[in-house]
C-alpha cells in the first residue's frame, strides 16, 4: 500500500518508519524544512531507541522517503495519515488549527479515492469535522478513519510494531477491512484490531490517557499520605498491585506526570465534558493533584534548607519528562527548576539526551548551567535532586557522588534509591512517600 504521513514528529516518524518496515511504501511529509533536510541527510530529529537503524534501513531500501511537498505525496498515496500536533489552546481544548490546515492540503490534492486517517489525538467530532471540510473542497470520493495512536515515547518502535491493540473508527466495513489489512503484520501475535465508530475511537484515546493520568495522581496522593502517616509507599504499592484487579503497571509515585500527551489530553477531555454539560470530577481531581505533585520535591528541598535557598546550588539529574526520550514538553523538571531559581538557587543540570531540548523549555534568564557529565554537574552543589529515573542514575558511584557534593544531601523524586543504603552511605536522603529508617526496612 502507498502511504503518506502528514507530520513527521514523534508519532508520524515512528508510524511512517514502522509501516515501511512492514512493507508499505511511505512518504513522510513535514512543513519543517530543516527537519526534512536533516532526515534526508540521515539525521534523526528525536531521540527514540531503535529509530535510527530502522529509518536508515528503510530509506536505503527505498520504502521510506521524506519531503516537504505534501501535494505530490498525497497524489501518489492510497492512505493518508494525519499525525500533526494538537496542543492545548488557552482554554484547555485541543488546538486543531495545524491539523485542519493539513486536512485542507489533503482535500485540495485528492486525485482519486483515498482514505484519510486521523492518527493525531483529536476530540470527539473531529472525524465529522474533517469529512465536512474535505467534502467542501473536493468532488473526489474519500473516507475518514479515526485511528488513535497509543505508542509511548521511549518504547515507541516496539509499541508500534507490536501494539496491545489497534483501534479503527469507521462506519464502513470495506474501509475497516483495508485498515485491518494494513495493520495485519503488526498483530500477528493475536492482539486485537478493534472496530468501532469514529466517535468511540476518538473518546477511547482520551479515556485511555485520562485513566493512566488518574492512576499516577492516585498513587501520588497515597504516597503523600504514607509520608505523613509514617508508612512506606513502596510497601503499599506492592501490597495493592498484587491484586489482579488493580494490576502492577503504571502505579509509580513521583514528581507528577508530564509529557506531550497526558497534560493536554486530560485538559481536552475536561473541556469536551464541559461542552456536553458534564463535569468529569475524577479527571479534574487527577489534574489538580498532579499540579500540586510537581511542587512536592521543591518543597522538600526548600524545607531542608530552612526556606533559604539564596546562594545554594542544586544539581538536577534528569530533565526529560521520562527516561529514554528527549521530550521536554510539560516536564516536571521545568516547574521544579523554575521554583528553585525563584527561591534564589542556582541549578547544575544534567540529562543523558535532553539538554538540547531543555535549553528551549527552561527560560534562558534563569541561572541554570548545563553539564555533559552527571558527576561534573554535582561538583560543589549543596544537594542533588533526581527528577527523571534514567537507568544511569540507578547505581552511581556513591563514594564519588558524596565526595563531589558540598553536602551529602539527595532528594529522590523517583524513589530510585534504597533509603537504608543511602543512610548507610552517609547521605541525608529524602524520597517520595518513604521513611528513612522507618518500620518497613525489612521489606525493602
Ligand atoms: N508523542 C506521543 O507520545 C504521542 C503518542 C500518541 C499520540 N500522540 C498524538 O499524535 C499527534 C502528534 O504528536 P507528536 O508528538 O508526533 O507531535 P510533534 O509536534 O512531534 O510532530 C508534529 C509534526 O507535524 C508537523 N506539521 C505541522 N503542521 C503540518 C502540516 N500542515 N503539514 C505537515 N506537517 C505539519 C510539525 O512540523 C511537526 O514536525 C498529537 O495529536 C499527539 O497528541 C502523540
Amino acid at each position: 500500500m502507498k502511504i503518506c504521513v502528514m507530520g513527521t514528529g514523534y508519532v508520524g516518524l515512528v508510524a511512517g518508519t514502522c509501516f515501511a518496515e512492514n512493507g508499505s511504501d511511505v512518504i513522510c511529509v513535514d512543513v519543517n524544512k530543516d527537519k526534512i533536510d536533516g532526515l534526508n541527510r540521515g539525521q534523526i530529529p528525536i531521540y527514540e531507541p531503535g529509530l535510527t537503524d530502522l529509518v536508515t534501513r528503510n530509506t536505503r531500501e527505498g520504502r521510506l522517503a521524506f519531503t516537504t511537498d505534501g501535494p505530490a505525496a498525497i497524489r501518489k498515496s492510497d492512505i493518508i495519515f494525519l499525525a500533526i500536533g494538537t496542543p492545548s489552546s488557552v482554554d484547555g481544548s485541543a488546538d486543531l488549527s495545524m491539523f485542519l490546515k493539513a486536512a485542507e492540503v489533503i482535500a485540495d490534492n485528492l486525485n482519486g479515492y483515498k482514505i484519510i486517517v486521523n492518527k493525531s489525538t483529536v476530540p470527539v467530532g473531529t472525524a465529522a469535522k474533517v469529512e465536512k471540510l474535505v467534502k467542501g473542497r473536493t468532488k473526489q470520493d474519500f473516507d475518514v478513519v479515526s485511528n488513535p495512536e497509543f505508542l509511548k515515547e521511549g518504547t515507541a518502535i516496539d509499541d508500534f510494531l507490536k501494539p496491545d491493540r489497534v483501534v479503527i473508527g469507521t462506519a464502513k466495513e470495506s474501509v475497516y477491512k483495508t485498515m485491518a489489512q494494513l495493520y495485519a503484520p503488526f498483530v500477528r501475535q493475536g492482539n486485537p484490531i478493534i472496530w468501532m465508530s469514529n466517535v468511540s475511537a476518538e473518546i477511547t484515546k482520551y479515556a485511555a490517557n485520562s485513566f493512566l493520568a488518574t492512576k499516577i495522581s492516585f498513587i501520588n496522593e497515597i504516597a503523600n499520605l504514607c509520608e505523613l502517616a509514617g508508612a512506606d509507599i513502596e510497601s503499599v504499592r506492592k501490597g495493592i498491585t498484587t491484586d489482579v484487579r488493580i494490576g502492577k503497571h503504571f502505579l509509580y509515585r513521583g514528581a507528577g506526570y508530564g509529557g506531550s500527551c497526558f497534560p493536554k489530553d486530560v485538559k481536552a477531555l475536561l473541556k469536551t465534558g464541559q461542552e456536553h454539560g458534564l463535569k468529569l470530577e475524577i479527571i479534574e481531581a487527577a489534574e489538580d493533584v498532579n499540579e500540586r505533585q510537581k511542587s512536592v520535591l521543591f518543597h522538600k528541598i526548600d524545607r531542608h534548607f530552612d526556606r533559604d535557598l539564596k546562594g545554594r546550588t542544586i544539581a538536577v539529574w534528569g530533565l526529560s519528562f521520562k527516561p529514554n526520550t528527549d521530550d521536554m514538553r510539560e516536564a516536571p523538571s521545568v516547574v521544579i527548576i523554575e521554583k528553585l531559581c525563584k527561591a534564589g538557587a542556582r541549578i547544575h543540570a544534567y540529562d543523558p539526551v535532553a539538554v538540547k531540548e531543555a535549553r528551549h523549555h527552561i527560560p534562558k534568564d534563569l541561572p541554570v548551567t548545563y553539564f555533559e557529565n552527571m558527576y561534573e554537574a554535582i561538583k560543589g552543589a549543596d544537594a542533588l535532586a533526581v527528577v527523571t529515573e534514567w537507568n544511569e542514575f540507578r547505581n552511581p558511584d556513591f563514594a564519588r557522588v558524596k565526595s563531589l557534593l558540598k553536602h551529602p544531601v539527595v532528594f529522590d523524586g523517583r524513589n530510585v534509591y534504597s533509603p537504608e543504603r543511602m543512610q548507610e552511605l552517609g547521605f541525608t536522603y529524602q524520597a517520595i512517600g518513604r521513611q528513612v529508617g522507618g518500620p518497613d526496612r525489612r521489606s525493602r
